[in-house]
């Protein structure tokens, strides 16, 4: 682990969940059209999400990192932005009745690889490679579709950038305009408990601006007010795209994966001496690593060793997934053994991943009531060990899916078939979303 590290060190090692691709050559040419890519994020945005993220390190912010569990490559315009909104809409929500700052960062724009239980499908009979997500095959049930296909590394690529090219025009082009927050409300309004709440928050923020433009403070004298930091994550999964994307720059001749701002190490592939750990300890972004039930302390203090050797605040974040059940007990021993260490980490809890289950009618879901759960566990423990809750990951969509259990409207098993679209777990609608901002937003307040 020791020896120099360079963006392929991580080839000495063994890498879990790559997929096969057939074909070796067209492997490669796609690779080296990718590392003839620019760049799809400047090393200088990954050092200011650091700094931020520092602030949560420091007990200073909240971080909300959230969206898809597996983003498609047919997602419509409105579906993006719709997504955007619904996480810029918990931030509000955070920040507002949360009372603390927020770091905002979506699964977006790159989270196109997936991780699964087994490497095949059995459908009728039939036996198929498993969808590893569309930067790899298609969801299809053909031979044909299940195919790895390189090609589909340049259709992630491409599709990255237009992704985040709408995000920078959403954030910084006036859609994020705090005044904008009550018509982003259009689809919750009165029909939802959570929506009513917005509703309500939304008029006290729009008086609170029409106060302090009454005062000379507007979005033209503080650009806080009209634009959003927002910054983009994904799974790190598939080490040749990564390392493809990976550039050293100029300014400080540091590493950088330039696929996104933040890159995470999945509870699959966060073993200590294999290829994932290998290669996020090389580049300079800040990273997150998944901590499942079955992590010890002595497991956590040696990634936290590996991948944040000079103990910056910010450069790691801890991203606990245990379930709700767990998480009580299971996570205080890991909040000691770090505190103790002085390491200065981000925890973050992931209340989605320890939660899914099989619901009567045969397809994954979660129930919101278990979400919540873990995430009161989380505080919980925090509390307890003297440390700071700091954030939350959770997947969602802004579109109006019914995958996940629960919530204000009380989705039940038989709602599941009206629109479960997702292509890999179950994600919270948004009005879900925003039912859960409003319940994190009373933990943060009863802790004040
Ligand atoms: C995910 O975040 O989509 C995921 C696969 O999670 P985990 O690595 O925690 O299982
Ligand atoms: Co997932």
């Amino acid at each position: 682990m020791n020896t120099t590290w360079t963006p392929d060190s991580w080839r000495s090692l063994e890498a879990k969940h790559q997929p096969i691709w057939p074909d070796q050559a067209e492997l490669e040419q796609a690779l080296k059209t990718l590392g003839d890519q620019p760049p799809l994020v400047f090393a200088g945005e990954a050092r200011d999400l650091t700094a931020q993220l520092g602030k949560v390190a420091q007990g200073e912010a909240f971080l909300l990192q959230a969206g898809d569990c597996a983003e498609s490559f047919e997602s419509s315009a409105d579906s993006i932005r719709d997504r955007l909104r619904v996480i810029l809409q918990m931030a509000i929500v955070l920040t507002y009745s949360g009372g603390t700052p927020l770091v905002k960062i979506g699964r977006i724009a790159g989270q196109f690889a997936k991780p699964r239980s087994s490497p095949t499908e059995t459908k009728g009979g039939e036996e198929l490679p498993s969808f590893l997500g569309q930067s790899v095959n298609d969801i299809g049930f053909t031979e044909a579709e299940r195919r790895p296909d390189p090609q589909r590394l340049l259709a992630a690529y491409n599709r990255a950038a237009s992704t985040l090219n709408l995000l920078r025009a959403f954030t910084r082009g006036g859609y994020a305009d705090l005044s904008q927050v009550s018509t982003w409300n259009r689809e919750f309004v009165a029909s939802s408990p959570a929506g009513e709440r917005y509703t309500q928050m939304a008029d006290e923020i729009d008086r609170a601006l029409t106060f302090m433009a009454a005062c000379g403070v507007t979005g033209e004298s503080v650009p806080a007010l009209h634009e959003v930091d927002f910054f983009t994550s994904h799974e790190a999964l598939l080490l040749n795209y990564e390392e493809a994307l990976t550039r050293q720059d100029s300014l400080t001749g540091d590493w950088y994966d330039c696929s996104a701002h933040m890159l995470w190490i999945g509870e699959r592939t966060r073993q200590l001496d294999g290829a994932h750990v290998e290669f996020l300890r090389g580049v300079q972004n800040p990273l997150g690593c998944k901590v499942g039930p079955t992590a010890t302390p002595d497991e956590v203090l040696s990634l936290c060793e590996a991948l944040n050797p000079d103990r910056v605040p910010g450069r790691l974040t801890l991203i606990v997934r245990q379930g709700a059940d767990k998480v009580t007990e299971g996570l205080p021993p890991l909040l000691a053994a770090v505190r103790d260490s002085g390491h200065p980490v981000v925890w973050a809890c992931d209340p989605m991943h320890g939660n899914t289950y099989e619901s009567e009618v045969g397809v994954k879901t979660r129930h919101f009531d278990d979400v919540l759960k873990e995430i009161s566990g989380f505080f919980a423990a925090h509390a307890q060990e003297g440390t700071w809750p700091g954030g939350v990951h959770v997947e969602l969509t802004g579109d109006a899916v019914t995958e996940c259990l629960g919530g204000s409207d009380d989705l039940v098993d038989g709602d599941l078939e009206h629109a479960y679209e997702t292509m890999c777990d179950p994600r919270l609608n948004g009005r879900q979303s925003v039912d859960l901002a409003f319940r994190v937003a009373e933990l943060l307040r009863a802790r004040a």
